[in-house]
């Protein structure tokens, strides 16, 4: 790979996961050492097609814990399931306190990013318990009504959508902004705001428009929502924020809030986007699959071990959040000491053979891998895995029964899939619907 397309991969994974929430300080990085890094290093966000590269599969095979060549630090790959589980299970050994790659970096200053995913106990147990209640399945239910009524809507605007012929873009017109719409729904974004909503959530995702395009568009986004705190701040309304506010408006700042916020849309939009992006193209190159739920009597029995198992198999988030250890010990055989990183692959610990047999094959009649790990494990685990599973669950029957002869507007081989992204997925994908 060369060193610029490298360097804009790279940036566009660290700006993305860890570093924008600086932006709003006005803190400028220097991300030239991420351009450094070899080839070696990108292993686990590397795919070909929809699977994650062989090379990952036999290093897994061989090598469940290995050294990744990261100049400057000790980074360690977890590639294998047990042990994959075994680090994310274990939030006493490793931290996911982002101080901790600050430390290695060139930044100097102590920046804390915020958010769920990057802070550890007792700070994540007290925001993350914030958040639960929202997220039970008796809260959740509430929601089914809209994320169905929403699924609709959104097919009706991708027929319009279409060109003459029939063709229309199924990312930009329903995989993204269904969990974009279901987010509002989730958060008490007002209706009149929705479109706005959507739109910034559409730049936003568009971090392949440049470095400086999406840092512009995540502290776009930041402002909207720190004002939409401000909003329900004045005036609480039923979502989550307005819950939040209601609730333990005294004890938490709008700060928080607006982290909160922001993570709940990094976390649910661009993931669900790609669920639905790549689900549907597995449906379309394997009719086999479109045709199983559209006949099914009951195609919602047929959609939930599909959802299951597509998640597992595409486990799209790719690597969990960097770990930090705490202290030597011995993952997998191998030493680690305290202040290494550590990156777990899901992706191909989703595949291991310790799970069970032909991971690498897509088989929705297997019966279940609850255990994987395709929304994490441990105190981390997805705190939107419902949420998720639901709106997948609605989407691909609906979109089967009003779709019957959609298929691919292109040939599969020219699909572009993004490059060295955490978040694997397609930025477009071109369909026909008749
Ligand atoms: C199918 C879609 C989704 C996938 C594949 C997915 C995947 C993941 C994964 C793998 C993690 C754990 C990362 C780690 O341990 O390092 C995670 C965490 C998280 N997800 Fe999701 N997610 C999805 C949907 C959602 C939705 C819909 C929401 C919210 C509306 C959400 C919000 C979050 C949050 C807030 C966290 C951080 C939890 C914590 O650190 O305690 N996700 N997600």
């Amino acid at each position: 790979m060369s060193i610029p397309s490298a360097r804009s991969a790279i940036a566009t994974w660290v700006t993305r996961l860890y570093f924008s929430r600086l932006r709003k300080k006005g803190r400028g990085l220097d991300l030239s050492i991420l351009s450094k890094l070899p080839d070696a290093a990108l292993l686990p966000l590397r795919r070909d097609g929809l699977d994650p590269v062989p090379e990952i599969g036999a290093l897994r095979d061989r090598e469940p814990v290995s050294w990744l060549p990261i100049p400057g630090m000790t980074v360690w790959l977890v590639s294998g399931y047990d042990e994959a589980k075994q680090v994310l299970g274990d939030a006493r050994a490793f931290s996911n306190d982002f101080a901790n790659l600050v430390n290695h970096t060139s930044v100097t200053e102590n920046h804390q990013p915020g958010g769920l995913g990057f802070c550890d106990p007792p700070d994540h147990t007290r925001l993350r318990r914030l958040l639960t209640p929202e997220f039970t399945m008796r809260r959740l239910s509430r929601l089914t009504p809209r994320i169905h009524a929403i699924a609709e809507e959104r097919l009706a605007e991708l027929a319009k959508a279409a060109d003459t012929d029939g063709r229309v873009d199924f990312v930009e017109h329903f995989a993204l902004p269904v969990p974009a719409l279901v987010i509002c729904e989730l958060l008490g974004v007002p209706y009149e705001e929705r479109d706005a909503f959507q739109q910034f959530s559409v730049t936003r995702f568009d971090v392949l428009g440049g470095v400086g395009a999406s840092f512009g568009a995540i502290s776009q986004s930041r402002e909207y929502l720190h004002g939409l705190v401000e909003q329900q701040r004045r005036n609480p309304g039923d979502g989550l924020l307005g819950m939040l506010i209601r609730e333990h408006g005294d004890s938490v700042t709008d700060e928080e809030l607006t982290g909160l916020a922001d993570g709940v849309l990094t976390g649910g939009l661009e993931t669900t986007a790609s669920m639905l992006a790549l689900g549907t193209l597995v449906m379309l190159r394997d009719r086999g699959h479109f045709e199983a739920i559209r006949k099914a009597d009951d195609p919602a029995a047929v959609a939930a071990p599909f959802v299951d198992e597509l998640l597992r198999h595409l486990t799209v988030v790719q690597t969990a959040f960097p770990r930090f250890a705490r202290e030597d010990m011995e993952v997998g055989g191998v030493r680690i000491s305290g202040g290494d990183i550590v990156i777990v692959s899901l992706s191909a610990a989703d595949r291991d053979p310790r799970l069970g047999p032909a991971m690498d094959t897509f088989d929705p009649t297997r019966p279940p891998a609850s255990s994987h790990l395709a929304f994490g494990h441990g105190i981390h685990r997805c705190i939107g895995a419902e949420l998720g599973k639901m709106e997948l669950r609605a989407a691909f029957p609906k979109l089967v029964a009003r779709f019957p002869d959609m298929r691919l507007a292109v040939r599969p081989e020219e699909l572009e899939f993004r490059k060295l992204s955490v978040v694997y997925g397609v930025d477009s994908l071109p369909v026909h619907l008749n």
